[in-house]
């Protein structure tokens, strides 16, 4: 169960880790953060290319700063965006590797938006019991 205030300290980490984007070209910046098992926080940004099919989301990259520090499991997601917009389909794979069905806070840069969750985002999803 995610408290209140970890559920606040997470929409305020997406919303000031935005502010690293690197996204000249889409002028879209999003901000994501995770909450992890020991309270931790791991932020990511989307880092864009001048190959643009070369740019990388910022779900990811959290995703990808938060196992390279030895995590595993994340309790929750809050992602930034100009318009409280909605996660691509490979993030929400790409997370569900990683998370049950976890709060996702999806908020625009004063904090409004909307709760959801990430199996109603993706539901029935492809996960390692496809595999055996
Ligand atoms: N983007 C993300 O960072 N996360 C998403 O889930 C959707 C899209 C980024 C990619 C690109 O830099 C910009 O938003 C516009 O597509």
């Amino acid at each position: 169960m995610i408290s209140s205030e970890q559920r606040a300290a997470l929409i305020e980490a997406a919303i000031a880790g935005r502010k690293q984007a690197y996204a000249p070209y889409s002028n879209y910046p999003v901000g994501a953060a995770l909450l992890m098992e020991d309270g931790r926080i791991i932020t990511g940004v989307n880092v864009e290319n001048a190959s643009y099919g070369l740019t990388i989301c910022a779900e990811r990259t959290a995703v990808g700063k938060a196992i390279a520090e030895g995590y595993r499991k994340i309790l929750a997601v809050a992602i930034a965006t100009d318009n409280a917009g909605s996660p691509c389909g490979a993030c929400r794979q790409v997370l569900t590797e990683f998370a049950g069905d976890v709060p996702v806070y999806l908020v625009d840069g004063a904090g409004n938006g909307r709760d959801t969750t990430l199996y109603t985002l993706l539901p029935d999803h492809f996960g390692p019991d496809h595999l055996t």
